[in-house]
């Protein structure tokens, strides 16, 4: 009684259904397509076979023996270069049906060291295709004398075949999302990183802005104070030469009188004389003591940075008579017009430090070629807010460079020393520490028109 063939069309079905297919878990198809010949054929072993070594070497990947009944696994390998007309076959044929293999000559080339060990007598071998190009074969491996494959044996195993094909496209796109994951995630990482870089410049950029400023603040008043300082001199020296004459004639007064020379009328003209020394003395010292005073309290307020009431025509007052030195090059008298009553509650000093910038600008930008410079500086208030307006009469400034001038570093006097901080630390001031606004208006040779708007009050800081 003949055994019944197997459904080899049942046993397809049964693989195709597999998950691992299209999940690419090719070990596993591997497994399952060769239990699938084992029962579909009934051979002795059927194995899978992957090439390697740049296409060169086939290498047995997976293996199923009837006798072992499990998976096994032998390290044998298949050379192209030994095997030439075996690698002839597979890379161009569906199947190759080789029912006596000893004898065969695509098969016999790896008789000794293959067949004979193992007593394979008959071999179905089918390649496996990836892209069209051969990668691996199933091999199925008959034991006990010449076999005639069938022709649905052969398409029974190339199906399988196929499903390995499958099998392992879907393999390379698993391992292609995978790479694509990890990339994403290492350009993640990366953006991260570079955020972090870019966050710490952008704090170290913000530091080195702070100090700058700082420094400007400083380097404002240090520019001012030669000037200030040479200005004292002036008086200090006046001072000096009136003394030091007033001694001589007290010196004289003292010798006359010894010898019993002092007469009414010598004595007259030294106390006229002492008189008039005497109030040079007095009004040169008040004029040093003034303009040490008006230097102090201007220096302390751009430095202090307390919050006050104040009279801001007093500030303004003692501001502009501190910048003497500067506007007297010129020479300029800035005009003020503030009124006496109005009270500010706010900083001082950082008002100082915005006019200072503005009034040092003019002269140092404006007035070049004007014949008749003017500063004038118009204060108003109408309760709430206060408008500060600064003009001056020079050369203006362009409107394309309205923007730019407030952008710290633009200057059109780096060649003479000019950093380009000034206007950017006004701007900031007026915005910051004053809460207020600034405008320019400017057009060449009408002069510059700023004006500035802050609350009178400063409102309470968070
Ligand atoms: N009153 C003005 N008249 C004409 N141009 C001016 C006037 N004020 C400013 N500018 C122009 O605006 C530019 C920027 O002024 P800013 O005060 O910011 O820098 P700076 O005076 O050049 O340098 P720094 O103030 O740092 O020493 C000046 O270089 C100048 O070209
Ligand atoms: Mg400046």
């Amino acid at each position: 009684m003949s055994t019944p063939k197997p459904d080899l069309e049942a046993l397809i079905l049964g693989v195709t259904r597999s998950p691992a297919i299209d999940g690419g878990c090719v070990d596993e198809v591997w497994e399952l397509v060769l239990d699938a010949v084992l029962a579909g054929l009934k051979v002795q072993r059927a194995s899978g076979w992957m090439l390697g070594e740049g296409r060169g070497r086939l290498c047995c990947v997976a293996l199923r023996d009837q006798r072992a009944g499990a998976v096994m696994h032998e390290s044998a390998t298949l050379a192209r270069e030994a095997n030439p007309a075996y690698f002839a076959a597979i890379d161009t044929e569906r199947a190759l049906l080789a029912h006596d293999a000893m004898n065969d000559p695509r098969t016999a080339e790896f008789r000794d060291s293959y067949l004979k060990p193992r007593s394979i007598s008959a071999l179905l071998d089918v390649p496996v295709r990836f892209h069209g190009e051969m990668v691996g074969i199933i091999c199925c491996e008959h034991v006990g004398g010449v076999r005639e494959w069938r022709s649905e044996e052969g398409a029974f195993v190339a199906a399988l075949a196929d499903v390995v094909g499958r099998a392992l496209t879907a393999e390379s796109a698993v391992r292609a999302e995978a790479a694509l994951r990890e990339n994403n995630a290492m350009l993640e990482r990366r953006i991260a990183e570079r955020t972090r870089e870019l966050q710490d410049a952008l704090t170290h950029l913000m530091d080195t802005r702070d100090q700058l400023i700082a420094r400007e603040k400083v380097a404002v008043i240090g520019d001012i104070s030669p000037k200030v300082a040479h200005d004292i001199n002036t008086p200090l020296g006046n001072a000096v030469t009136a003394a030091s004459t007033l001694q001589e004639r007290l010196d004289e007064l003292r010798g006359a009188f010894a010898s019993g020379k002092l007469t009414r009328s010598s004595f007259a003209d030294f106390t006229s004389h002492a008189d008039e020394a005497l109030s040079l003395l007095v009004s040169n010292l008040n004029r040093a003591k003034r303009l040490v005073h008006d230097f102090m309290r201007t220096a302390v307020d751009q430095i202090s940075e307390a919050r006050d009431r104040f009279a801001l025509s007093e500030t303004l007052d003692a501001l502009l008579a501190s910048l003497r030195p500067v506007t007297k090059h010129v020479p300029v008298t800035p005009v003020l017009d503030c009124p006496a009553t109005l009270v500010v509650d706010g900083y001082a000093g950082v008002i100082a430090q915005i006019v200072t910038n503005l009034v040092v600008n003019s002269c140092r930008h404006g007035f070049g070629s004007q014949a008749d410079p003017t500063i004038t500086i118009t204060v108003t208030c109408d309760g709430e807010t206060v408008r500060l307006v600064y003009a001056d009469n020079g050369c203006g400034i362009p409107p394309q460079l309205h923007q730019r001038v407030f952008e710290p570093f633009f200057t059109t006097q780096r060649a003479a020393g000019g950093t380009g901080l000034g206007l950017s630390i006004v701007h900031n001031l007026v915005h910051g520490r004053l809460g207020g606004t600034i405008a320019l208006r400017s057009s060449p040779g009408e002069g510059v028109h700023f004006t500035i708007e802050f609350p009178r009050v400063l409102p309470v800081g968070p």
